[in-house]
C-alpha cells in the first residue's frame, strides 16, 4: 500500500457563485465525514467564491482543503484583473491549480509563466497542483510521454527539493477533459509513473515517492475506482462531477 495520502480535488472552473459555493461545500461535508482522515479533499472554487467557501470551512471546522484555480506571480502591482498569492493565503487557500490546459489554451499560460506561478505559490507557503497533459494530436502521434515530461521539467525549473516534496501534479490529457473519453487506467498509470520518474530525476527517489500524481479528465463515479486503484495514481482532479456533492463524494469514496 502506498503511504501517500490520496487526494480528490474538485476544480469548479467558472461555476458557482459565492452563495452556491457555500451550499455545495456544506453538502459535500455532509456526505464525506467518514472519509476525513483517509482521503484529502480539496475544492477549488472561482476567486469570487473563495471567501464564502473558506468561511464555511472554518466555521463548521470542515476537513476540506481550499484551492484557487490560478494566481499571478507578483506580490502586488499594476496588473488589472489579477490576483496575488498573499490574497489567497489570507483566505486560507492551501492549494493553487497552476497551468490548467484551459489557461494554457485560452489565456496564454506558457511553460515560463507556469514556472513563475509555481515559484510564487511555493514561496507563499501554498502547494501547487501543477496540471500537465497532451493534445489529441500529440496523443495520436505517440508523443505523450516526452511532451508531459517536458512540461514537468519546465514547470519545476529552480524549485528546491524541499518544495518539490510537497508538489501535486495532475495529469490531464486535453482530449479527455469534458469529453467523456479517457485513457485506459494503465495508460494513465504509465504517464503518472513517468511524471514521478521525472521529478525523481530532478530531486531524487525520496521526493519521487512523496509527490502525489492525480489523474484528471472525465472522472466520474463510474470510472473513478479504475483510475484510483492504479499504483502511481494518487487521486483525481475532477471537473464536471465535482459540481454535485453526491458525485464528488462518490469519487472520493473510490479513493479508499
Ligand atoms: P472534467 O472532469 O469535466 O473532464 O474536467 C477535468 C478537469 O479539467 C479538471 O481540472
Amino acid at each position: 500500500m502506498s503511504e501517500r495520502m490520496p487526494m480528490v480535488a474538485g476544480n469548479w472552473k467558472m461555476h458557482k457563485t459565492a452563495g452556491e459555493g457555500a451550499i455545495l461545500v456544506q453538502r459535500i461535508e455532509e456526505r464525506v465525514i467518514r472519509l476525513w482522515d483517509r482521503v484529502e479533499l480539496v475544492v477549488c472554487p472561482p476567486f469570487t467564491a473563495l471567501k464564502s467557501v473558506s468561511t464555511v470551512i472554518e466555521l463548521d471546522r470542515l476537513q476540506i482543503g481550499l484551492g484557487a484555480q490560478n494566481v499571478h506571480w507578483e506580490d502586488e502591482g499594476a496588473f488589472t484583473g489579477e490576483i496575488a498569492p498573499r490574497m489567497l493565503v489570507e483566505l486560507r487557500c492551501g492549494y493553487v491549480i497552476v497551468g490548467h490546459s484551459e489557461r494554457r489554451e485560452f489565456f496564454g499560460d506558457t511553460n515560463e509563466t507556469v514556472n513563475k506561478r509555481i515559484h510564487a505559490v511555493f514561496d507563499n507557503g501554498m502547494v501547487p497542483i501543477l496540471c500537465v497533459g497532451e493534445s489529441l494530436a500529440i496523443h495520436e502521434a505517440g508523443g505523450t510521454e516526452s511532451f508531459v515530461r517536458g512540461q514537468v521539467r519546465a514547470a519545476l525549473e529552480g524549485v528546491t527539493t524541499e518544495q518539490a516534496e510537497r508538489l501535486v501534479v495532475a495529469y490531464e490529457p486535453i482530449w479527455a477533459i469534458g469529453t467523456g473519453r479517457t485513457p485506459t487506467p494503465e495508460m494513465a498509470n504509465d504517464i503518472a509513473r513517468s511524471i514521478r520518474a521525472t521529478v525523481g530525476a530532478l530531486h531524487g527517489p525520496g521526493v519521487a515517492q512523496s509527490v502525489r500524481v492525480l489523474y484528471g479528465g472525465s472522472v466520474k463515479p463510474e470510472n473513478a475506482r479504475m483510475f484510483l486503484s492504479e499504483p502511481d495514481v494518487d487521486g483525481a482532479l475532477v471537473g464536471g462531477a465535482a459540481l454535485e456533492a453526491d458525485s464528488f463524494a462518490d469519487i472520493a469514496e473510490s479513493a479508499l
